[in-house]
């Protein structure tokens, strides 16, 4: 994608070259009187040139729109796969990614826990570490989340279980639904290493 902008980004910058160019050429042109002809030739290709950029805008939108978005609702697993208690499950979080070039199905593109309370209530929690992006990992023995990198520990609710935590904020906590019998998760990042949840 980035290329693609890139690309972009270049196909802006041809326009000085183009100037470059119709200096070059009027030089070379002034002993035959053609510069006038050299500018107006010049001056359109310029203008040509903006609706190609603009054009190359618009051809890319759709692709930035395309694949697993932020914000993004996405079947996770079967009702019946999370068993109604407390104890968080891991699942992976998979949508069709595309690219600028190409369209790939069934890619992970996160991934979750899922907490079924008793009365039937789901919580999804981002497994990323809102403090540098570390991934979180469950402690059954502990009954808590622990992040490896710098430490920081969870509830199992995901809220911070020290006032001292490196993590600025408790875990990341995103949409559900339930529907036919499958759980939905709005699927989203956050920006890591500030208090406030903000959408990466
Ligand atoms: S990244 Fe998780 S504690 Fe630092």
């Amino acid at each position: 994608m980035w290329e693609l902008f890139n690309g972009a980004r270049r196909l802006k910058g041809v326009l000085p070259i183009e100037a470059m160019t119709f200096k070059v050429f009027c030089v070379e042109t002034n002993r035959r009187n053609f510069c006038k002809s050299a500018a107006v030739a010049v001056i359109g290709g310029v203008a040509a040139a903006v609706p190609i950029g603009a054009g190359l805008t618009s051809f890319v939108q759709p692709l930035r729109e395309g694949g697993a978005k932020e914000g993004q609702w996405i079947p996770v697993t079967a009702l019946e796969a999370l068993p109604a208690g407390d104890a968080p499950m891991k699942f992976l979080v998979v949508a069709n990614k595309v690219d600028a070039w190409s369209k790939t199905p069934n890619v992970p593109v996160g991934a979750v826990y899922l907490i079924r309370n008793a009365k039937g209530d789901i919580t999804a929690l981002n497994v990323i570490c809102p403090h540098a992006g570390g991934i979180i990992d469950y402690d059954a023995a502990e009954g808590c989340f622990l992040c490896p990198l710098h430490k920081s520990l969870f509830n199992a609710d995901g809220s911070l279980k020290n006032a001292k935590s490196p993590s600025p904020r408790p875990m990341d906590t995103l949409q559900t639904e339930v529907r036919d019998g499958t759980v939905w998760v709005r699927f989203e990042n956050f920006r890591v290493g500030v208090r406030q949840k903000i959408p990466a």
